[in-house]
């Protein structure tokens, strides 16, 4: 298959009436898959109600089938006749946070939806994103769209269109080029029981931000998001191994920054000595310190979202260096440092020392 590949900057003015956003919507509405950017990351884009064009996702990605799909809208409406009303409690999440980086697992409502996209749960998961380009397709194609990353299973999600060439060419039937993504990491995914927040995948919209509008008193327990590798897992993504490089990814964490960089560049030499390829992931002030095949940074130490916009093109630099040994100077946990471990944790096996 030849992948259409198109660029909308946002100086286009992405409205659903761009000859290029109708191009995408037509493809999706007749059955095909198109790769458009998110603030997120990149989503591989479906008309969710039919099995047909999900099934093909899945098989482009090379996607477990239990693994469900998150649905995309662009206006609460759409929302009509597939999931249950949603309460007074939900609505004031959505109204705070959409549109943006928080999917809401919500009841399922009827057949509308296809069942590939829930992998036959009672759930589905929802989000609004907050990007011209995705909700000016979304609004063309006038159906909701189901979109997983769009990267092959297993690899960092996509972060800017060549990340999407690089899995998906010759599989998918368009890819629409709108720049990097702001945001860089996968939506929270969350669920509400009752007024209370479970958190299934940590991301952008964090346990700070729901407490500081109010949504929770204290900060609960994290039970669902970090056992990883229960049989059934509350979210099925949860069980899958995510984000890996090519090369052996190991952690590096420790109290004092000087003894992890020291720690580090020791290890370096010697795995160079063993005639390894070998890189290190690292912030910005400290990139200078390390002397190894690669050294890649994330960011700035003092700036957190950068580490989250950076994270996957650094990981997919490594493997397209061929690099074989990385060793990751670990970010803090605080804020959305949080979400940006979680992925360091998966794309390493859980692979952490602590000096
Ligand atoms: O930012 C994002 O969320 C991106 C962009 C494209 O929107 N999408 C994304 O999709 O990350 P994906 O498929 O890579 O991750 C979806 C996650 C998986 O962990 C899946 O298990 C979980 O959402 N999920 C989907 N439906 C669910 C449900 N009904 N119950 C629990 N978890 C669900
Ligand atoms: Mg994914």
């Amino acid at each position: 298959m030849k992948t259409k590949y198109v660029s909308v900057t946002l100086l286009d003015q992405p409205e659903p009436s761009h000859p290029l956003i109708i191009e995408a919507a037509e493809v999706i509405r007749h059955g095909g898959i198109v790769a458009l950017p998110t603030e997120t990351v990149y989503g591989l884009a479906a008309d969710a109600t039919s099995t047909e064009a999900v099934e093909r996702i899945f098989k482009a990605k090379g996607r477990p089938a239990d693994n469900p799909l998150i649905v995309h809208i662009s206006d609460r409406a759409q929302l009509e006749g597939w999931v249950e009303p949603p309460g007074a409690f939900v609505e004031s999440l959505m109204d705070r946070f959409w549109p943006g980086p928080l999917t809401i697992v919500l009841p399922l409502q009827g057949h509308h939806i296809s069942p590939l996209v829930t992998a036959g749960l009672q759930t589905v998961a929802v989000r609004m994103p907050d990007h011209p380009v995705a909700l000016s397709i979304i609004q063309a194609a006038g159906r909701p769209l189901a979109a997983p990353s769009a990267n092959s299973s297993g690899h960092p999600s996509p972060t800017k269109a060549e990340h999407v060439k690089q899995d998906l060419d010759g599989k998918i039937d368009m890819i629409v080029d709108g720049g990097s993504c702001g945001v860089g990491l996968e939506s929270t995914v969350i669920a509400v029981h009752e007024g209370q927040i479970e958190w299934l995948r940590p991301g952008m919209i964090t346990i700070e931000h729901m407490v500081n509008a109010g949504f929770i008193k204290k900060q609960p327990y994290f039970t669902t998001m970090e056992h990883t590798d229960q049989t059934r897992p509350r979210s099925p993504g949860m069980k899958y191994k995510h984000y890996a490089p090519q090369g052996l990814m190991t952690i590096v964490r420790g109290q004092e920054e000087q003894q992890v960089m020291d720690w580090i560049q020791k290890e370096v030499e010697h795995t160079k000595e063993q005639q390894i390829t070998v890189g290190v992931l690292t912030f910005t002030e400290h990139a200078n310190f390390f002397n190894a095949d690669l050294v890649v940074s994330y960011g700035s130490v003092k700036e957190p979202e950068q580490w989250a916009r950076q994270l996957y093109d650094s990981i997919r630099a490594f493997d397209l260096a061929h690099i074989e040994r990385i060793y990751v100077e670990a970010c803090s946990d605080q804020g959305v440092g949080h979400a940006v471990l979680n992925r360091l944790l998966k794309a390493s096996q859980y692979h952490i020392i602590e000096v």
